[in-house]
């Protein structure tokens, strides 16, 4: 199916393109896992690769702040946003998760990092890697509203904590934390003298409704943050490997250029290519995605009134992936049965909270068909 810009990939083409959430999943089982969509990529990304290809930009990347890229997010950033970046203070880096690593490494004390749980999964790795302790911002799963609780931070934060990993829009909860909600952590962290690295991965996919206010744009933020920013959750080009660094305060910004080569995975010059082409030529693309994800997102309601009616989820602000709440069905691990007996892959929750049962974290980026077929099977196996 295709409306307009979005053209859904048929099993065949999603097979071939998604070598992880399609070609690792078995024959016959629907991957509804991994953050990638099941659409083609926007024509302007995949025009500006070939071209690249075909001009054999093959080689290193600039290492540079700044430059075309930066203007590119910039750019970005003032439409989509309406938050001014300067250019200068874009750097690359090879993805998210490297970026996170490289920040805690480079700028952080060595004291506890606070992570806010549930959490993308392999963030809750990441202060352990870095020798440091990671210490959990729970959400009551019984929340009506999944709010960073700013006391607990509070605590965490008197107790040694230095650094905050905050990530927003928030992934798995789909939520977009308003400004005031921003300024209540910067306020709390500002008191502790801490850091904060804002994972903004997700910003592009705020869904109408919402609007995404990046940490940075908070007065007093620049000199204990930085941005994590990408165009590759939206515009699906995360085997690209390259994201984006905001550093707005000088002498950060000059530690990290000052890391050892070796210190720094590096980016990749396609990576580059896309990531200027999705933030210059993209918007007409993004708008139309954004619009056929508010539809999922209402289709998805339906479906779980219909198919799954004790389900329990919170509005879906931002993101296509949905965090459901199926413990009324009584299953520990509604993701294991739903593979079994439903041949549908979606994540455990506990991937995301661990020790959470009963929860489960589905992917709505792909068509509507797939979708009815994917909550279909999940009743079917849970139900
Ligand atoms: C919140 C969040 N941060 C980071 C990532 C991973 O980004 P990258 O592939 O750039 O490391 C994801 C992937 O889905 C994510 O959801």
């Amino acid at each position: 199916m295709s409306d307009g810009l979005i053209r859904d990939l048929t099993d065949e083409e999603a097979r071939a393109s998604l070598r992880a959430k399609w070609g690792m999943a078995e024959e016959g089982v629907i991957p509804a896992w991994i953050a990638e969509m099941d659409y083609a990529p926007a024509d302007c990304v995949t025009d500006a690769l070939v071209d690249a290809v075909r001009q054999g930009v093959l080689g290193y990347p600039p290492f540079e702040t700044g430059g075309q890229l930066g203007e590119a997010y910039a750019g970005f950033a003032a439409r989509h946003f309406g938050q001014h970046v300067d250019p200068g203070h874009v750097r690359p880096v090879v993805d998210v998760t490297a970026g996170v690593r490289l920040l805690l490494d480079v700028l952080s004390g060595p004291g506890p990092m606070v992570m806010p749980v549930p959490a993308y999964s392999p963030q809750l790795e990441i202060a352990q890697i870095t020798g440091r302790e990671r210490v959990d911002l729970f959400v009551d799963p019984e929340a009506e509203r999944a709010e960073l609780d700013l006391d607990q931070l509070d605590r965490l934060l008197a107790d040694g904590a230095q650094t905050l990993l905050l990530t927003q829009p928030h992934n798995p909860w789909g939520r977009v934390f308003t400004r005031a909600e921003l300024e209540g952590v910067r306020d709390v962290v500002v008191r502790h003298g801490a850091r904060v690295i804002s994972d903004e991965i997700h910003a592009p996919l705020v869904l109408p409704g919402a609007r995404h206010v990046s940490y940075l744009d908070l007065e007093g933020t620049a000199d204990h943050a930085v941005a994590l920013v990408a165009a590759s959750k939206a515009f699906n080009t995360a085997g690209l490997k390259c994201a984006q660094l905001v550093i707005p305060d000088d002498a950060t910004r000059k530690a990290i250029e000052d890391v050892p080569m070796a210190r720094n995975d590096s980016w990749s010059s396609l990576g580059i290519v896309a990531s200027i082409a999705a933030y210059t030529q993209g918007d007409a693309w993004l708008a139309a995605l954004l619009e056929r994800l508010d539809q999922q997102r209402t289709l998805l309601a339906t479906l779980l009134a219909e198919h799954l009616p004790a389900a329990r989820m919170r509005p879906l602000e931002a993101t296509y992936l949905a965090w459901i709440d199926l413990r009324a069905y009584g299953h520990q691990r509604p993701a294991e049965l739903a593979k079994e007996r439903g041949r549908v892959w979606v994540y455990e929750g506990d991937a995301f909270h661990p020790g959470l049962s009963g929860h489960i974290r589905l992917n709505i980026a792909t068509s509507p068909e797939r979708l009815t077929e994917v909550v279909r099977r999940l009743a079917s196996a849970l139900a």
